[in-house]
């Protein structure tokens, strides 16, 4: 099938059977530059095309939250030129998008922590997508600086700081109000590209009945036929949260 059929595909989808919300592990931007002899930083440049992709048939399909693994606590391992080129790159992205994301009707955040990033540059792409936030369609969040086990510990810190006699009445329905996530529901789904079988970190605690979808696609090759495709395999999931 062409890559522009994807609306084909579209009438197979029961828009009842659509996750609410989607977890997004984009792997493989490297392997994609290798293919072409190009410099990793390439491969995440074309990844954030592909990520707009997502965006634009998540509102078309109504979604109600995106979230994309963008930046790891992790990723500060790559070499500094990599590291420095995805940063601009996020930067620079971001604010191109606004306008779109504004008649989009997107909320835009950022999940993560500003422990290790430049002030200045924290608050500068903070700034970029707070004029999102009065906006009330999807709600797409960037886990940037993000690492499921520190999003728990910051967590627990956090409640322990605001209101410690919490400790008492803590429990698995409740924890996730002093998540990165609070107020968001858990991810139905979970989608990484390039093959590889691993959470790698992303949405730990929010995952735990997530259902997982992996494709061979590399990300920057992800488009909304490929969306659809993971779509279709999730509607045909059937989900027990540890039921019968
Ligand atoms: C993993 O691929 C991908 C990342 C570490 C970064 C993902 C970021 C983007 C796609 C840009 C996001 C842009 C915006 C606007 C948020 P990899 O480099 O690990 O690939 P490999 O495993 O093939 O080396």
């Amino acid at each position: 099938m062409a890559k522009k059929d994807y609306k084909q595909l579209l009438q197979y989808l029961d828009p009842g059977k659509l996750p609410r919300h989607i977890g997004i592990i984009m792997d493989g931007n490297g392997r994609w530059a290798k293919q072409r002899n190009r410099p990793h930083l390439f491969g995440h440049q074309a990844g954030a095309k592909a990520l707009r992709q997502v965006v634009e048939l998540g509102v078309e399909l109504k979604l109600e939250h995106l979230t994309f693994y963008a930046f790891s606590t992790e990723n500060w391992n790559r070499p500094a030129e990599e590291v420095n080129g995805l940063l601009r790159l996020l930067k620079e992205r971001l604010k191109k998008q606004i306008p779109e994301m504004m008649e989009q009707n997107i909320y835009a955040q950022f999940i993560g922590t500003a422990v290790g990033l430049d002030p200045d540059y924290w608050k500068e792409v903070s700034r970029t997508v707070e004029v999102t936030h009065q906006n009330t369609g999807m709600v797409v969040n960037f886990a940037f600086n993000y690492g499921g086990r520190l999003e728990i510990i910051d967590g627990f810190k956090k409640l322990m700081q605001s209101s410690p006699e919490s400790l008492e009445t803590l429990s698995p329905e409740n924890f996730g109000a002093y998540l990165y996530t609070a107020g968001q529901p858990d991810p139905d789904l979970i989608i990484r590209t390039s093959g590889e079988y691993r959470l790698s970190n992303f949405l730990l605690w929010q995952s735990a009945y997530a259902e997982i979808y992996v494709t061979d696609t590399l990300w920057p090759d992800f488009d909304k036929l490929e969306l659809i495709k993971a779509l279709l395999d999730y509607a045909g999931r059937q989900r027990r949260f540890g039921g019968r």
